[in-house]
């Protein structure tokens, strides 16, 4: 397949962009380490590697700003949000360019991701002044009970690599509506963006020390440090379901609140009454936003009997359309996977699956070009033995099967331990209800490919994860509920 090499003009922007990169709120540490372009294997930023005596640094002055800032009005809080909003907009195209040199996606979609990311800033904006309080009288009548949300306290937020912004953003955000300091830790494949964020939120008026960033490869030296200190009172993490397993047990010695956005192997059903078109594009979004490489992306299609063919026939011609290559480049709609080890891994699973049965209909392997690159794939009749029907792909590879029956798809969607997202196709509304409320995840996706959206609870159930990121419920991750009573008396 065609490769598409960088234009030169976008190629010096981002250039440009990444040498603006300013490390100067970061502490200083003794090692450093290199970013690499996922496009190219060129190193494109070097930062410090920090320790855990550095993130323990970062933590007390976190502690100290976090007190004042916990005290600070809804409304301060929020008008800061506000101000960082407008700055992340107004540097949108910096932002932009890092985002895809550091990570691979095409401009277009690191353009999206600002807008995404920069949207949860605004959200949590505004609902740092719908805090919901309570009043309730007690059964007896002679108590009055008063109920609030305060702040959780000091968070510790670690955040993925395949969306370097918004993923830093949806933590960030709610937590500082909320009223508490955090220490961030980007992931050491793309920390660029986060130290970008994190300068800006301070010009834009976020105090000083209160969002701490610390960039290093020791991430279980950092995560257990911090975990072991009481002043740790928050975790949230996105990523795999052995690391939130560990985070979960280092958390536990300390009772620290926990918000695990963890693993998924999203079914994509597909009923012989819906919408083909409708069907095919929201399956190419389920499947291909990102790349393939977010933890809702459709893992498993489910095909009924009398549209598969169909089906398959649209699908496989929009994947082999995609156009591969550095996402410097205007025409290109998929750029590379993040690292070498991905590249092996979707390898793998393309020819354990041909092994043992399933059809290569477009795809299938590494073009041969500098850069860590997949060829958008799809497999047709996997089985469900198949190394690639149990595993997260998170890459361009689509593993379709067929079923006959409802009850059937069911079962198979289900028989996994992970459960964070779904979609189902269909154009009937009682089966579309009654198929979501039967699928055992936290997330479901009916005509639509994109689950994504700032004002839901994103998360999922079983090994996907607890606690939700977006909507009203992201902002309570960051809240303890407290309780005053008032003894009553008649007084006239
Ligand atoms: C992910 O966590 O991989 C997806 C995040 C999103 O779509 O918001």
């Amino acid at each position: 397949m065609s490769y598409f090499e960088p234009d030169a003009d976008l190629l010096a922007a981002s250039d440009k962009a990444l040498a603006s990169i300013s490390t100067a709120r970061l502490l200083p540490a003794a090692k450093t380490f290199d970013v690499i372009d996922p496009a190219t294997e060129e190193v494109i930023g070097t930062l410090p590697d920090h320790t855990p005596s550095d993130a323990l640094t970062a933590l007390a002055k976190a502690d100290a700003a976090g007190k004042k800032w916990a005290r600070t009005s809804p409304r301060l809080r929020s008008d800061t949000l506000h101000a960082v909003y407008a700055k992340l907009i107004e540097n949108k195209d910096t932002l932009a360019y890092i985002i895809s040199r550091e990570m691979g996606k095409p401009l277009a979609e690191g353009y999206a991701e600002v807008q995404y990311s920069a949207d949860y800033v605004r959200w949590f904006a505004e609902e740092a002044l719908r805090a919901q309080g309570l009043y309730r009288d007690s059964p007896a009548g002679d108590a009055t009970i008063l109920v609030r949300r305060a702040p959780v306290g000091n968070a510790v937020l670690i955040a993925p690599w395949n969306f370097p912004m918004a993923m830093a953003t949806r933590k960030i955000a709610p937590a500082l509506a909320a009223g508490c300091a955090c220490v961030v830790k980007p992931a050491n494949l793309t920390p660029l963006t986060t130290v970008v964020v994190q300068d800006l939120m301070v010009q834009a008026g976020v105090p000083e020390d209160l969002v701490q960033v610390i960039t290093t490869t020791d991430a279980p030296g950092f995560s257990s440090t911090l975990l072991a200190d009481q002043r740790v009172r928050k975790i949230s993490f996105t990523g795999s379901t052995p690391v939130g397993s560990t985070l979960m047990e280092l958390a536990a010695k300390n009772i620290v609140k926990s918000s695990m956005e963890l693993g998924g192997n999203a079914p994509l059903i597909v009923f012989d009454d819906a919408d083909l078109d409708r069907a095919i594009e929201g399956a190419i979004l389920a499947k291909m936003r990102n790349g393939g490489q977010t933890c809702v992306a459709a893992n498993r299609m489910f095909i009924q009997e009398g549209i598969a063919d169909a089906f398959v026939e649209g699908f496989t011609a929009k994947m082999a359309a995609f156009k591969l290559g550095n996402a410097m480049n205007k025409e290109v709609d998929l750029g590379p996977v993040i690292d070498d080890r991905a590249v092996q891994r979707l390898t793998h699973l393309v020819n354990d699956a041909v092994a043992k049965g399933a059809t290569l209909r477009t795809g299938g392997k590494a073009p041969d070009h500098v850069g860590h690159y997949f060829e958008p794939t799809v497999l047709d009749n996997v089985p469900a033995h198949a190394d690639i029907a149990k595993t997260e792909i998170f890459g361009p590879v689509a593993a379709i099967s067929r079923f006959t029956t409802q009850e059937e798809v069911i079962e198979k969607a289900n028989d996994t331990e992970f459960g964070l997202a779904a979609f189902v196709f269909t154009e009937n509304l009682d089966r579309a209800v009654n198929v979501a409320e039967a699928l055992e995840t936290g997330m479901v996706g009916i005509n639509n490919g994109l689950l994504s959206n700032i004002a839901a609870p994103f998360g999922g159930v079983k090994a996907s994860g607890t606690g939700r990121e977006g909507g009203a419920e992201g902002l309570e991750e960051y809240q303890e509920i407290r309780y005053f009573t008032m003894k009553r008396r008649e007084t006239f």
